[in-house]
């Protein structure tokens, strides 16, 4: 079999394949970091989405001061590959999961976790007693959207004072993640659901800051909130992650601010019918809880899986008339932006990076299938 090499053009590689376009890409860092430049926050992103060490380097090369991981085993690749300063923005139950995590914070005593539970910050510290090293931990409070996080205010008071009982857990700061609000597609509505987040996150700080807790870490925020989020004083990180890629869903609702810069490529296998062709790729290369993917640059052509391997393209008559019909013809190429990229790109192992169609990198997807 070929394998692709630099400067390879992409017409070279197999479908369906995973491409991201550089420009883009780097196009939208750059922006993140313009719309932050005038804020005092740092950016940590969030490192689950592209579940790749080489981008996460570009980022911090790009000023991030870290990364976010969401689990253990992420964290491995990343700390592995050399990124220090990791946040494990999911908490860490389980004695495997516990056993896992004394064992990387040896090697990498920057890796900080959440926690949001008596119970789990004894697990923590029992496990970390054990071999007399120090966790640092973030207490994780619930901003709205009720999954994971114990309650603002005074109880958050209470739950860091009785965190003091733990020898090994030196609390650094609060995470208060408002994923309720990211895809909110009226923007008035996203701001004030935005606000609401962070009236409990910032009136949680300033009590914990007056009860004793300096908190150096406050972090928050994703693609859709961020830069409201990093316009709060009490606020000292944010951690989005879909920017850099920007799906099919975040562009429905932030409009043209990013661009998409992640795309499947796919081939068309057949012709079946006037007004529809069978592509490559299905459930397995596109997720869909986020809605369907979108045919790049191919306006009124509609994408949906048709099983496991295949994609159903649809198009009406009118787009027809303009030629379509000609141009969709078996083993003809075309590039679908996924509806949402986290769980797609967890479905490949390597990207193709590219500069106007030529290959410029390729890449391992290296924490893909990386959940415990
Ligand atoms: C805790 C946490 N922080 C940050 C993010 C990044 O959000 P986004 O990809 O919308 O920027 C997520 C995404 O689910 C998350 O769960």
């Amino acid at each position: 079999m070929y394998q692709p090499r630099i400067g390879d053009e992409l017409a070279v590689l197999d479908t369906p394949s995973l491409l991201v376009d550089l420009d883009l890409m780097e196009h939208n860092i750059a922006l993140l970091q313009e719309r932050l430049h005038r804020s005092h926050v740092q950016l940590r992103p969030h490192l689950k989405t592209a579940k790749c060490p080489e981008i996460a380097q570009i980022l911090l090369a790009a000023g991030a001061i870290g990364g976010c991981v969401s689990k253990v085993s992420e964290a491995e690749v990343m700390a592995q590959a050399g990124i220090e300063d990791l946040l494990i923005t999911s908490e860490v139950v389980g004695q495997p999961k516990i056993n896992r995590l004394v064992q990387l914070v040896e090697q990498h005593p920057q890796i900080k976790v959440v926690v949001d539970s008596l119970d789990g910050a004894a697990a923590l510290d029992q496990a970390f007693q054990l071999v007399q090293k120090p966790l640092d931990i973030l207490i994780e409070i619930d901003v709205g959207q009720h999954r994971c996080g114990i309650e603002p205010g005074e109880v958050a008071v209470s739950f860091a004072q009785q965190l003091r009982q733990f020898r090994c857990l030196r609390l650094r700061g609060i995470q208060g993640y408002q994923g309720h609000v990211q895809l909110i597609a009226d923007s008035d509505e996203r701001e004030r659901m935005c606000r609401q987040s962070m009236r409990a996150l910032t009136s949680t700080v300033r009590l914990l800051r007056e009860a004793g807790f300096p908190l150096e870490i406050v972090t928050t925020g994703g693609t859709g909130t961020v830069e409201l989020c990093a316009s709060y004083p009490e606020v000292t990180e944010v951690q989005p992650g879909s920017f850099l890629f920007i799906d099919a869903h975040y562009r429905r609702v932030l409009g043209p601010v990013y661009t998409p810069a992640l795309t499947v490529v796919s081939t068309i296998l057949s012709r079946p019918a006037p007004y529809r062709a069978i592509i490559d790729a299905g459930l397995k290369s596109l997720s869909i809880e986020s809605g369907m993917a979108e045919p790049k640059d191919r306006d009124g052509l509609y994408y949906q899986p048709f099983g496991d391997e295949h994609g159903l393209l649809e198009w009406t008559q009118e787009v027809a008339a303009r030629g379509m019909e000609q141009v969709l013809k078996v083993g003809d190429r075309l590039e679908l932006i996924p509806s949402h990229c986290d769980t797609t790109i967890n479905l490949f192992d390597t990207y193709y990076a590219h500069r106007k169609g030529k290959i410029e990198a390729i890449w391992s997807i290296a924490a893909r299938g990386k959940v415990q």
